[in-house]
């Protein structure tokens, strides 16, 4: 079976209601990511920064997968798919595809804020003061600027043997992540779908300049009928 990775990010869970990172001016949901998303704003404002994920949690918990989550998910009648994604929600899941993994963290996990190797299920808001079993405040299990990113590894290993890759949603701007579309054999088909596609010099790239329902839809047909 051939098999195909699938680099995503926030502009694929935009059209099922998911603000994305950089279409808003900076700002991420009327926060200077600098004061929500980095472990020096945990430690000098832990409350605003756990009331800002507590509202990401049920925010997502309030959407849908949209067209673009499913179509990929067709895919997997005719090859192997490993989904790589930079998001924290987890439409992926429940569009129901098989194989995700998260580079940034997941908003249904946490951990204790001093061992970040083991991770919870949270359906709830953490509070202040709500401790993980070794006795340290939880906080929620994402990857924050700064921090180390435990799944680059695997995520390598998986696009080294990748024989198409399709890039949806990112404008590549951060590392390591946006370094993933080298890691791929340098000859291979790598499809990107944007509405506002970043500029990329790799060999073999077919760019779908549109919304990611539509271009994934695309995609999805050309590589299940014409191949
Ligand atoms: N369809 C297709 N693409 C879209 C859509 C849409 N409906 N809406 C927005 N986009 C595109 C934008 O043109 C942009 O290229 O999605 C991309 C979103 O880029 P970012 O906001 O930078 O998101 P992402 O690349 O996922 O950010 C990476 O940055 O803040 C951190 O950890 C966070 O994982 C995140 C990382």
């Amino acid at each position: 079976m051939l098999r195909i990775v699938v680099l995503s990010g926030a502009g694929i869970s935009a059209e099922s209601g998911i603000k994305t990172f950089r279409d808003s001016d900076g700002l991420w949901e009327n926060h200077n990511v600098q004061d929500v998303a980095t472990p020096e704003a945990f430690e000098r404002a832990p409350e605003l920064v756990l009331r800002f994920y507590n509202e990401r949690r049920k925010n997502i918990a309030d959407v849908e997968p949209n067209a673009a989550h499913k179509e990929l998910v067709r895919l997997e009648e005719k090859y192997e798919v490993n989904i790589i994604t930079q998001n924290i929600d987890d439409l992926h899941e429940r569009a129901g595809s098989k194989n995700i993994t998260h580079l940034h963290g997941e908003i249904f996990k946490m951990c204790s804020a001093v061992d970040k190797n083991v991770s919870y299920p949270c359906h709830k808001n953490i509070e202040l003061g709500d401790t993980a079993p070794d006795g340290h405040q939880l906080r929620p299990f994402i990857v924050w600027f700064g921090e180390a990113v435990p799944m680059m590894d695997l995520a390598e290993q998986i696009c080294k043997k990748a024989d198409m890759l399709i890039v949806v949603g990112t404008s590549l701007q951060v590392y390591p992540a946006a370094g993933l579309i080298h890691s791929v054999p340098s000859n291979i088909p790598i499809y990107l779908v944007d509405r506002n596609p970043p500029s990329v010099s790799v060999s073999g790239l077919k760019v779908y300049n549109e919304n990611a329902s539509s271009g994934i839809k695309k995609v999805v047909d050309v590589l299940l009928n014409e191949l």
